[in-house]
């Protein structure tokens, strides 16, 4: 006997995998790339942020080197990525060559030094004729592409999408989801289309991250522009193998304070957002190290449940972040002060999603026990600051409360 429903599901769920159309309401994530990758937000570094066109072998080798030595690695963070312009022609088949004065011993040597350090490769290009700083593009090249990065150890490419016109994000895009697919080596695929075109629909099915924004600066505006920005609010197209991404890091880079700093941080990890450092990794502060290297914040961030948090509460400038996490009834919280006093802020356990009565309270910045709190918790936050919060319901435990 045909089961009428089951049939019904799998033809809708099709249709939604062929076309993807927004106004079909598709269950978010319901297809993911599925390649087994980034099944936790995609820890690492990226050049561009501190060092724009400025990249060369030996950058690379010692950004490897400090992430190893500073305590990086052990703290989670894995690729190390080149972004525009290491690329400087293509040769006469066609294939895609690396400045040979930056890159004297090319990108395969590079990746077995990296890989060496026991980290991991990443690279960058465009999916139309030209890169932003106008390097050779991808376009018509995609499958050649995606073949030399497999051939030379990459292990993670950012596309971005520049020089682009006339050309469908989707479809593009999809081109390298089909060349990476064939390349014969786990590649995570970063999609770089600041947000247009609605990613969050198409960019689970398609590749492992997909960015929602315009591009970060290390300036506090800035980080505000893009927790406001409405694309941050597709929470539900986020999980396992599949990420909004609001942008690297600028933590370090010296234009904001340690406070700020330790806000942009703590909620890229309550939206579960790749947590990719933009800053000089061979010369940080202990400020710097004690942000990027706090491992109860980064345990949220890459908490296995891989849910994204959101805002559940605004007010006047005060603000409340929740996450919920893979512990039972376990919820990480973000007290968020935007304005330029020190002011009380409460998390209502009614808002972020816990039962009433007491919990469990832990400080992820001062690494300390609060006390036992009932149905909320209050406290001041600094201006510009967070308190960063992990919240237990007592219910979660047999005895009670
Ligand atoms: C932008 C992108 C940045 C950086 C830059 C390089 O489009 O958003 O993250 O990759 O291009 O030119």
């Amino acid at each position: 006997m045909y089961n009428r429903k089951l049939i019904l599901t799998v033809v809708f769920l099709s249709i939604c995998l062929v076309s993807n159309l927004p106004s079909m309401n598709c269950p978010a994530n319901a297809f993911t790339i599925d390649n087994g990758l980034a099944r936790t937000p995609p820890m690492g570094w990226n050049s561009w942020n501190k060092f724009g066109c400025n990249v060369s072998e030996t950058l690379i080798r010692e950004i490897a080197d400090a992430m190893v030595a500073s305590g990086m690695k052990a703290a989670g963070y894995r690729y190390v990525n080149i972004d525009d312009c290491w690329q400087v022609s293509r040769d006469s088949a066609g294939r895609i060559v690396a400045d040979p004065v930056r890159f004297p011993a090319g990108i395969k040597a590079l990746a077995d030094y990296v890989h060496s350090k026991g980290l991991k490769l990443g690279i960058y290009t465009d999916a139309g004729t030209m890169t932003c700083e106008k390097r050779p593009g991808s376009l018509d090249h995609e499958i050649q592409d995606a073949k030399t990065y497999a051939a030379w150890g990459v292990d993670y490419v950012k596309i971005d999408w520049c020089n682009t016109e006339g050309l469908d994000p989707q479809k593009q895009y999809s081109k390298f989801r089909a060349a990476l697919a064939q390349s014969g080596r786990p590649i995570v695929f970063s999609i770089c289309n600041w947000g247009q075109n609605q990613p969050w629909t198409w960019g689970p099915a398609t590749g492992n991250l997909w960015r929602t924004t315009g591009d970060i600066r290390d300036n506090w505006a800035s980080v505000l522009k893009i927790l406001d920005n409405p694309s941050q609010q597709h929470a539900d197209a986020a999980g396992p193998g599949g990420w909004n991404d609001p942008d690297m890091l600028e933590v370090g880079n010296g234009k904001m304070t340690d406070t700020e700093y330790r806000s942009h941080f703590s909620l890229w990890a309550i939206m579960a957002a790749p947590l990719i450092a933009g800053n000089d990794l061979r010369t940080m502060t202990q400020a710097t190290k004690d942000i990027l290297m706090n491992s109860e914040v980064i345990a949220v961030d890459q908490d296995p449940a891989g849910k994204q948090g959101s805002r559940v509460r605004a007010e006047g400038g005060l603000e409340v972040w929740a996450k919920p996490l893979k512990e039972t009834a376990t919820v990480a919280v973000a007290l968020f002060n935007r304005t330029e006093a020190p002011a009380s802020i409460s998390a209502e356990w009614a808002d972020i999603g816990l039962p009433p009565g007491k919990a469990k309270v832990r400080d992820l910045w001062s690494h300390s026990d609060r006390d036992l709190a009932s149905n909320s918790f209050k406290t001041s936050v600094p201006a510009h600051g967070v308190v960063m919060l992990k919240i237990t319901s007592a219910k979660s435990r047999p005895n009670g409360d």
